[in-house]
Parts: structure tokens; C-alpha cells; sequence
């Protein structure tokens, strides 16, 4: 996405096939995100590791590079890499650019493991001019990386949208005494949703379904997985959370509908799925809907597999979530949560609704990290979380045996707006 990664890490794909310990700061240097995964990405897409005699070869190498390295890290290695005498070629507000040889890199890269046990902390680059790029402010690349451009399908997709079918789903999940992540009735409840989405996807071969166990607790999450087809280990991720509680303690025995927080969300997850469907859409990356398990006790489910998608370097290109989209409690119609959220995507979130929708958008403030959403940004995902109102003025019935459709006017007109954006974005990011 705009940078020559992969053009990079063919020449340099050495260093990490020998097992040295080779990682740098990404074009979000200055957001502190985690570039492993794009390296990966990077490794994955240029093909497999060099051969042993192009390693050798580029081994004995010996050219000039330029390296940029955090300026956080150079104060704390010290002396290691002759690091206070090393001229300084050019340097931004968080991060520096020296001259050094290939050579010297085995060097560095033990001082950086030496110091700070972990891989990270430095990028080589075959021209002063690459280097120079990353110093540079990192919004402006983001902000690249997102385009619009998909007018010729997406309005037609959104007007098959049906809030009678959202209004089907949330009434059946309502139904369930409670979802509660220990209950029988968790259990049951998403294992509907696997049917449902099992049922929706019959026939396409690129959709299939499969349920993501957890330790320690019963319930399962739910992933439908739509294959991409030119580009499928990019991976586009589209979630809310399945279980509802009620009560302080929660417990198997309340009554928890959870008709808005959060079947609202899974029913406009649905509702795009099934669109996807009956407009014989194809993405060319990969999709992915969650249901996640045990959200209310603490983000579980959802932490348990983003945690496991950044452990696998799966290219996870962003996150979307639905929690809370049928109460229409505000002027504006929806809300992006700004805390624990991608800026960048944020914008491009905001661009979409006034491309594609006629919808009002405002921005609000969790304070915390309130739902699944901050699973993904905890580990250096580009996260956004569209809300159904204004923090405050959102449904206050949540939590409670009061959480019904009733409440949100026995319609699911909010939802079908969410259920719009949600597939705006999919399509725009799975090109
Ligand atoms: N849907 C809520 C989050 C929410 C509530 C967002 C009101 C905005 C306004 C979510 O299911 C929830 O209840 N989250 C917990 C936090 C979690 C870490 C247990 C919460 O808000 O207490
Ligand atoms: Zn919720």
C-alpha cells in the first residue's frame, strides 16, 4: 500500500531467513505501530525466503545502506554501534537516519536484542530517499492508502439492504433467555448465528463458517470467512460481540435480551452477508465476520483472536466493529468512537458515509476501552467502532431485561444504516 515494501524485503529478505533478528519501524513510526506484520506481509508477498547461495552471496555483500532508527532507542543503546559519534544524516521528531554498511547490520541488530529482548527498532534502506520517506509524518500515508472508488457497485449492493431482515435477527436473538458467555443458552445462541451464517453462505464455495473455541468458558466465537480471490492472505475483519448480560454479575439464570447491545450489531453484520450474497459479490481480499464470545466479562472472546491473528502474522488490513446500532438517541445519525480507534480509518469511515449514504456523522469518546474494537488496536490494528449516538446519549436500558427491541421502537431502521456502512467499507477495503 504505497510503500516499496516488498521491493525491500527481496533484497533484504536474508536477514530474516538467517535468523537474525532484523525489524524496523514501519510508516507509522510515529503512532508507534507495530510493523511485524507488515513485514510479514511483505516476506509473504515477495515469495519465499532467498536460497542458500543468494544468502551467502548477499552475505559477503558489503554496500553502503541508510538506517532509521527510533531516536528513543538510540538514547538507550548508549555507545553500542558507535551510536553518540555516528553522524546523524537526517532526523524528524521521533526517529533518525544514519549511514552504515550492510556489515555492520548483524551488529546493530544484536545490540537491539541486547538492549531491548525483542526484535524491532530499525530499517535499512537501499537509498537515502527511502529513508527519508520514513521519516515522514505518518497520517499522509495512511490517508494514501485509502481510496473510493467502487461507485459502479456499492449503491446497488446498499439498496438491497432490508431492515426487515435485521429486525429477524435481533428478534430471534432476543429470544434467548440470556446469551451469557457460561450459559447453555450462550452456547445455543451462537451457535445459531453459525447456522444462520451457514445457511446464508450455502452454495457460494469462498464462504464457510467454523467456530473458534476458548479456553475456559463454554461459548464459542463465530467466524465466516469469504475467500478473497486475488489477494486472500489480506484480511478484512468485520465483528461485535454475540453474548448479552444482565445484572451486575451476569449469571446463567437473568434475563439478558440484548436486543440492542449487541444482537443489533450481529443482525447488521448479517444483514451485510447476506447482501454479499444475493449481489453475487466477490472480494478480492478476505473477509471475515465475528461473532465474538464473551465480550461482557471483559473483551475475551474478541482479545483471544486478535491476540492470536497478531501471533500468526495474519494481514489483518483492518477492523471494523458493530456494538450498539439501533438506538437512534442523537442528531447525528452515526457515531465514530475516537479512543482506541484508527484516525486514518476513522477519516476514510467518514468519507465512505458521505460518498455512499445520506447519513449525518458525529464522533464521540468511549473513555475506555469499551468493546471488542480495542482488541484489534491493542495489538497495532487499524480499528474503527461506528456507534449509535453520542456517548451519553446512547440506549440506557443496556445491561438490563429491558434491553428490547421495544425500546428502540420495534424497528431496526438505526441498524439498517450501520448495516450500510459495513458493507460501503467492505468493499472498498477488500479490492
Ligand atoms: N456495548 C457496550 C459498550 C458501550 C456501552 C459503549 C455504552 C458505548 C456506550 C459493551 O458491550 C460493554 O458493556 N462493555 C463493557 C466493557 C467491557 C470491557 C466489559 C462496559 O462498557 O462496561
Ligand atoms: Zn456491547
Amino acid at each position: 500500500m504505497g510503500r516499496p515494501w516488498s521491493a525491500f524485503v527481496l533484497s533484504f529478505a536474508w536477514f530474516l531467513s538467517a535468523g537474525l533478528c532484523l525489524a524496523a519501524p514501519d510508516d507509522r513510526f510515529d503512532q508507534g505501530a507495530d510493523h511485524r506484520p507488515i513485514l510479514k506481509e511483505a516476506v509473504a508477498s515477495a515469495g519465499k525466503p532467498l536460497p542458500a547461495a543468494s544468502r551467502a552471496r548477499l552475505a559477503g555483500d558489503d554496500v553502503p545502506v541508510w538506517i532509521s532508527v527510533a531516536n528513543q532507542d538510540v538514547a538507550a543503546l548508549g555507545e553500542a554501534f558507535s551510536f553518540p559519534d555516528r553522524p546523524v544524516i537526517l532526523q524528524s521528531g521521533t526517529a533518525s537516519v544514519y549511514e552504515a554498511r550492510t556489515g555492520d547490520l548483524p551488529e546493530l541488530s544484536e545490540a537491539m536484542h541486547r538492549k531491548f529482548h525483542k526484535c524491532g527498532g530499525f530499517f535499512a534502506h537501499r537509498t537515502l530517499e527511502a529513508a527519508q520517506r520514513d521519516l515522514e509524518p505518518a497520517s499522509a500515508a495512511a490517508a494514501a492508502a485509502y481510496t473510493i472508488d467502487q461507485g459502479a457497485i456499492v449503491p446497488g449492493m446498499l439498496s438491497r439492504a432490508q431492515e426487515a431482515a435485521i429486525t429477524e435477527t435481533i428478534t430471534k436473538l432476543s429470544s434467548f433467555k440470556n446469551r451469557y458467555y457460561r450459559s447453555q443458552t450462550g452456547v445455543a445462541s451462537s451457535r445459531w448465528i453459525a447456522q444462520r451464517w451457514k445457511e446464508l453462505s450455502q452454495g457460494r464455495a469462498d464462504m464457510s463458517v467454523s467456530l473458534f473455541r476458548h479456553e475456559g468458558w463454554e461459548q464459542e466465537s463465530v467466524i465466516l470467512t469469504v475467500a478473497g480471490t486475488v489477494e486472500p492472505q489480506k484480511v478484512v475483519v468485520l465483528g461485535g460481540h454475540a453474548d448479552s448480560i444482565a445484572g451486575w454479575y451476569g449469571g446463567s439464570d437473568a434475563v439478558a435480551p440484548g436486543a440492542d447491545d449487541n444482537a443489533s450489531g450481529v443482525a447488521a453484520l448479517t444483514e451485510a452477508v447476506r447482501i454479499i450474497v444475493v449481489s453475487g459479490y466477490r472480494p478480492k481480499r478476505t473477509l471475515k465476520f465475528m461473532a465474538y464470545a464473551a465480550e461482557e466479562v471483559g473483551l475475551r472472546g474478541s482479545r483471544d483472536i486478535a491476540d492470536a491473528f497478531k501471533k500468526d502474522g495474519v494481514a489483518v488490513q483492518g477492523a471494523f466493529q458493530l456494538d450498539m446500532t439501533n438506538f437512534n438517541g442523537s442528531a447525528e445519525d452515526i457515531f465514530l468512537i475516537t479512543d482506541n480507534t484508527d484516525a486514518a480509518q476513522n477519516d476514510f469511515l467518514a468519507k465512505l458515509a458521505a460518498t455512499y449514504t445520506p447519513y449525518k456523522l458525529g464522533r464521540t469518546a468511549c473513555g475506555y476501552a469499551c468493546s471488542d474494537h480495542a482488541s484489534w488496536s491493542k495489538n497495532g490494528f487499524a480499528a474503527s467502532f461506528p456507534f449509535e449516538a453520542k456517548f451519553g446519549e446512547d440506549n440506557q436500558d443496556i445491561h438490563s431485561a429491558q434491553d428490547t427491541l421495544a425500546q428502540s421502537g420495534g424497528h431496526s431502521r438505526h441498524a439498517l444504516k450501520f448495516a450500510k456502512l459495513a458493507v460501503a467499507y467492505l468493499v472498498e477495503m477488500a479490492k
